[in-house]
């Protein structure tokens, strides 16, 4: 692998998913990432950082040069093996991607989404009213948590009723982001990874003899009509996939976008009485704080990105929350603005692997504010000084609490 840059430059930045500080805020050490070529970062393993909006584009767009599979002998081989080794939508490159994701895409339109508007509303409505009675409003625990999960849950044919189930065995496995490459698994990760897959291997089961009108069981025709279109272990893997992707994210959009809201009192008052206003704003919640901090790639081939030179089998961190806030791409781009336009940001990805469950978070995210807003009028945070606590993964950058005052 050969770099463009001094060692000088290599020094000044900063870029450790695994140290909690850097976690809590990676925005700092961004900043100069977005300045110069993409930097090799030498962690035990070689890794090229592709942080400014043109260079991160650029990795996305091209799956031929840059693969999405899980990568052996970059120290992540533990977690990759994790939920089983079938190839996934996210964790595959064409032909398997393509071939996977067309059995999902027609699932998971604007439109076919929208029919789910009326249960989604219905849901977070009762989380609200149960936070009113309480009389106290946390983000987190009381609607971000929650309200994706039941949701996905639905759409899947589980029961809702599991959602403190499925989000323990969810949260476990995204934790496993925290073990740095090379390290062993702590056990109870690879224990909740194994729960999760026997219980859908047995909701497999289930819907094999009893089908109904929800995904797995579309999954299961899929595998039963071809299996050469859907392998078992595909299927399985497909299903813990989507209750993974369609969870963590949309709890962390509504949750880092309401830390933002509270942060900005003057966008909180504008979106109640304009809840129009809401949809560019979810946009910026998006690009400002993103739920997705990063993504990862290996090289196929000898290529360039940016202006630095990299060798095949090269692991590429692609940093779309960085990216996202690359003042060669958005004015001002520290400023929370919920009305920004244009606003073509990175955060649910780019090209082939452009997020599936776009639509359905969207959605989620906007009921979610809507109904907040209204129940609460005075809705403000609670403790604006407090320190924040931050989950485990840097991947997925989400809080453990936000208290808001009604
Ligand atoms: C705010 C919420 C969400 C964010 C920020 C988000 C972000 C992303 C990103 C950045 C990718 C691309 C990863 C890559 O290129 O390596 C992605 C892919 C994906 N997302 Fe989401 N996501 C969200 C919600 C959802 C939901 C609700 C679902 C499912 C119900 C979902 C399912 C998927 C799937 C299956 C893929 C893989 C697509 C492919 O590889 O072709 N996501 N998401």
């Amino acid at each position: 692998m050969s770099e463009q840059l001094s060692s000088e430059q290599t020094e000044s930045i900063y870029f450790n998913p695994w140290d909690e500080s850097f976690r809590a805020n990676p925005y700092p050490h961004y900043k100069p990432l977005l300045v110069g070529p993409p930097r090799i970062l030498d962690m035990g393993y070689k890794f090229a950082l592709a942080a400014r909006y043109a260079d991160a584009r650029a990795v996305l767009m091209d799956p031929a040069t840059f693969s999405s599979v899980q990568p052996k002998g970059m120290g992540f081989d533990e977690q990759a093996m994790l939920l089983g080794d079938a190839p996934t939508v996210l964790g595959s490159d064409p032909p398997v991607h393509t071939r996977l994701r067309r059995l999902v895409s027609r699932d998971f339109t604007p439109r076919r989404i929208s029919q789910l508007e009326p249960r989604i509303r219905a849901i977070a409505s009762g989380l609200i009213e149960a936070a009113a009675r309480k009389g106290e409003f946390d983000v987190m625990r009381d609607l971000a948590n929650p309200l994706p999960v039941m949701v996905i849950a639905e759409l899947l044919g589980v029961p809702p009723e599991r959602y403190e189930q499925f989000k323990h065995w969810s949260d476990k496995v995204i934790e496993s982001d925290n073990t740095p490459p090379g390290m062993p698994m702590p056990e109870e990760v690879k224990r909740a990874a194994a729960e999760l897959n026997e219980f859908f291997a047995s909701e497999i089961e289930r819907r094999r003899k009893n089908p109904g009108v929800d995904l797995v069981s579309a999954l299961v025709a899929h595998h039963e009509a071809d299996a050469e279109t859907l392998s078992a272990g595909e299927l399985l893997a497909f299903a813990v996939l989507l209750l993974l992707a369609g969870n963590e994210t949309t709890t962390n959009l509504i949750g880092n976008g309401m830390l933002a809201l509270g942060r900005h009192p003057a966008a909180m008052v504008a979106l109640r009485s304009n809840p129009a206003g809401l949809k560019p704003a979810i946009e910026e919640m998006l690009r400002y704080d993103g739920p997705v901090q990063a993504t990862f790639r290996t090289t196929t081939r000898e290529c360039e990105v940016g202006g630095t030179r990299l060798d095949a089998g090269v692991g590429v961190f692609v940093i779309v929350a960085a990216a996202d806030r690359d003042p060669a791409q958005f004015p001002e781009p520290e400023r929370f603005d919920i009305t920004r336009t244009p606003n073509d940001h990175l955060a649910f990805g780019e090209g082939i692997h452009f997020c599936i469950g776009a639509p359905l978070a969207r959605l989620e995210a906007s009921i979610a504010f809507e109904t907040a807003l209204k129940r609460f009028p005075n809705l403000k945070l609670k403790n604006p000084d407090a320190p924040l606590v931050y989950k485990g993964s840097y991947f997925l950058r989400g809080l453990s609490s936000l208290a808001m005052a009604t």
